[in-house]
């Protein structure tokens, strides 16, 4: 049998993506003074740059994430589709990433076995939830929505940044540049995909709670990482990374990520 959708319907569910919207924008990270100020205006210097690439898991965490909810969501096609759509356009990205890191002079090792800051920590487990523990998997989906509607623009800022204050800290920038250069494009085609999959699909109102919990979680997950990056990066402007791996050793040490390289 059809449904028809009554305004009352309609109404609500516009109520619904735009209270969805509005999370990370009301959350943005590029709000956070360490990119609004400190990324923004050239402030970063080398070692700044090297602590924010060992402290910056989104792309693995992010297609860790993808993988196991691709598993998980096998029974809901709907999700599963945006999913696998994703899958596919995150192939190479990780590359990218390491690439970029690669410039500022760290390894693959380097950035697999990075001791994490607390901030970062918390960004994980986080994103541990969301992959592998919540049960509604709109509480998912809500949280890589929030994850990926921000890309475009900070993917943006960070290039302009980049190109202004940093080019010299790159051996070949414009190889170098290319991550965020694909970021800047790509996910806004993600974010339209989620969206279109909230618009269509997510219509109960447990769904719905769910889905902007993990908005929110998330979002604010990711300015908490941005401030915890942002105290070390001031209190200790001359670090190294061995002076990093010793401040941040045994208590705080993590199992690495799996990463292709
Ligand atoms: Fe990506």
């Amino acid at each position: 049998m059809k449904m028809i959708k009554t305004h009352r319907d309609r109404s609500s569910q516009e109520n619904f993506l735009t209270l969805l919207q509005s999370i990370p924008v009301r959350h943005a990270m590029l709000s956070h003074t360490y990119y609004a100020d400190r990324w923004a205006r050239g402030q970063l210097t080398l070692e700044g740059m090297q602590l924010y690439c060992l402290q910056n898991r989104g792309e693995q965490l992010f297609q860790e994430a993808l993988c196991v909810l691709k598993g998980r969501s096998i029974m809901r096609p709907a999700i599963n589709g945006v999913i696998e759509q994703n899958l596919l356009d995150e192939i190479g990205h990780m590359e990218l990433w390491l690439t970029f890191t690669a410039g500022v002079g760290l390894k693959a090792k380097d950035i697999a076995y990075a001791p994490m800051l607390p901030a970062t920590k918390g960004l994980n487990e986080i994103f541990q939830y969301f992959t592998y523990r919540a049960k509604n998997l709109w509480e998912s989906v809500g949280a890589l929505f929030a994850f990926e509607a921000q890309m475009p623009a900070i993917s943006e800022a960070k290039l302009e940044a980049l190109d202004c204050h940093y080019a010299s800290f790159f051996q070949n920038f414009t190889v170098a540049s290319e991550y965020y250069e694909v970021h800047r494009e790509a996910d806004k085609k993600h974010a339209a995909w989620w969206l279109q999959l909230f618009e269509e699909h997510c219509l109960a109102l447990d769904d719905r709670k769910a889905a902007l919990r993990g908005a929110y979680n998330m979002a604010t997950a990711l300015v908490d990482l941005l401030e915890g990056i942002h105290r070390a990066d001031k209190t200790h402007r001359t670090m190294d990374i061995a002076f990093l791996a010793q401040r941040f050793s045994a208590a705080t040490y993590q199992q690495p990520i799996a990463i292709n390289a």
